[in-house]
């Protein structure tokens, strides 16, 4: 059984009850490794991230500092990484009918102090984000070391994810208002969102 069998009843019964869960451990130590190494050795690749589509589009480091690269579904380092979302993506779309088209992801980085403020993962006039998914690839983190995603509930309360390496978080991307609190090193993560299309 893979990981993703293991989790998926789990998945969907989140994303149509609560909206949201947590799996420690989704990704096992090694493909943590690897995926934080192939993150390092593209460090030169990544670019700092904006806010705002298109022409609008622009870096604010007071609401987020993180650099990022966007993945290509076709690339050859990222097989099994690839395999996996997409066949969650299928899952999703057989047992929930999601109709999601596709899945867009970069790797992100926070450096040492940086955040990204509170928000929602649509952009204006622009809707076709359905479910996001993050991965942390960051060994040995300790609470301690900060980072925690901060997940908005829809009564109120919050719930902080600590970025330990392997840790999945899925959410439905119109639902839950989040933030990225900063951390004393650096932060890196896979994150994505599977789209419908635009219609
Ligand atoms: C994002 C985001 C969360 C995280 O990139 O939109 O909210 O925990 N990331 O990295
Ligand atoms: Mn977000």
């Amino acid at each position: 059984m893979t990981p993703l069998d293991q989790h998926f009843d789990a998945i969907c019964d989140a994303l149509t009850g609560p909206g949201w869960l947590v799996i420690p451990d989704f990704l096992d130590a090694t493909s943590v490794g690897e995926l934080h190494q192939l993150a390092q050795q593209r460090r030169e690749q990544f670019n700092r991230a904006g806010v705002g589509r298109e022409a609008g589009h622009q870096v604010h480091n007071d609401i987020r500092g993180d650099s990022v690269l966007w993945v290509d579904n076709d690339d050859p380092a990222m097989l099994a990484a690839n395999a996996r979302m997409a066949a969650l993506q299928q899952q999703l779309n057989r047992e929930l009918f999601l109709g999601l088209a596709e899945l867009e992801w970069h790797f992100a980085s926070y450096p040492a102090g940086a955040f990204y403020q509170r928000h929602l993962d649509q952009h204006r006039n622009q809707d076709t984000r359905v479910v996001t998914v993050v991965q942390y690839l960051n060994p040995q983190w300790q609470a301690s070391d900060g980072g925690q995603l901060r997940l908005y509930l829809d009564d109120a309360q919050h719930v902080d994810v600590t970025p330990h390496g392997g840790t999945l978080v899925v959410f439905m991307a119109n639902r839950f208002e989040h933030e990225v609190l900063p951390a004393t090193r650096e932060r890196v993560s896979l994150t994505g969102w599977y789209r419908r299309r635009a219609i």
